[in-house]
């Protein structure tokens, strides 16, 4: 099978999955993530290939979004082993690699195919984008926007950024990454100033 057949049919799996999520996690955040990690690999010099494919299956296993993620993973090998005629090497390779994409888990990524995926994860989640996903989440969550009382805006999604969005463009992987993240942070630092000024817009006027 061409590496195209291979990754349309990926595609389809990942559509079927995530195609009516509202959390931030929805099939267009794995479509980015699938071709950022395909954008990095390329600069990189690591496998395009490899890396796009586990850009695409990367939040299979996540715990926020399926209720079984060893099996979730397990289906997901039996996929690219059986349909997609994937090797068991290459499959495990991917397997490990998303292993350690996530911020939460506190992993670090143990190969490049890691490292890539997981800078396209978290390019992800800041910039425009990363700000109406984060805002999709706390609402999925039920997060305040912002508070004023301590206690409320320790769960807000505002505090969120200063917890882990801000965090991002220091913690990533690849020079290709660091690079793209400068302009993506920059604006969430706009953004954040912006929305303060207009949360105490009374208080001055
Ligand atoms: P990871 O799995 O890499 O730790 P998450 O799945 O936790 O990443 O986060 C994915 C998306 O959900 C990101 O866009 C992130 O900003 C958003 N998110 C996670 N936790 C929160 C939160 N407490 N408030 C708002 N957004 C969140
Ligand atoms: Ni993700």
């Amino acid at each position: 099978m061409k590496n195209n057949q291979i990754l349309a049919l990926i595609e389809n799996y990942i559509y079927q999955r995530f195609n009516t999520d509202t959390t931030g996690h929805d099939y267009y955040h794995m479509r980015r993530v699938a071709k950022m990690a395909n954008y990095l690999a390329i600069q990189e010099q690591i496998d395009p290939f490899l890396c796009e494919i586990a850009g695409w299956v990367h939040d299979i296993g996540d715990d926020k979004l399926t209720t079984n993620p060893k099996l979730a993973i397990a289906d997901l090998s039996d996929f690219l082993s059986t349909k997609c005629l994937i090797h068991k090497e290459q499959i495990k390779l991917i397997v490990e690699a998303i292993d350690t994409v996530s911020f939460r888990k506190g992993k670090s990524p143990t190969t490049d195919i890691g490292a890539v995926v997981q800078d396209a994860d978290r390019l992800d989640a800041i910039g425009a984008i990363g700000i109406a996903r984060a805002f999709a989440y706390g609402g999925s969550e039920n997060q305040p926007l912002f508070s004023e009382d301590k206690q409320l805006q320790q769960i807000s999604t505002i505090q969120h950024f200063s917890d882990k969005l801000l965090h991002l463009k220091d913690r990533l992987n690849t020079a290709t990454g660091k690079k793209i993240a400068i302009d993506r942070h920059l604006y969430m630092e706009q953004f954040l100033e912006t929305f303060k000024c207009e949360w105490y817009f009374n208080s001055r006027h």
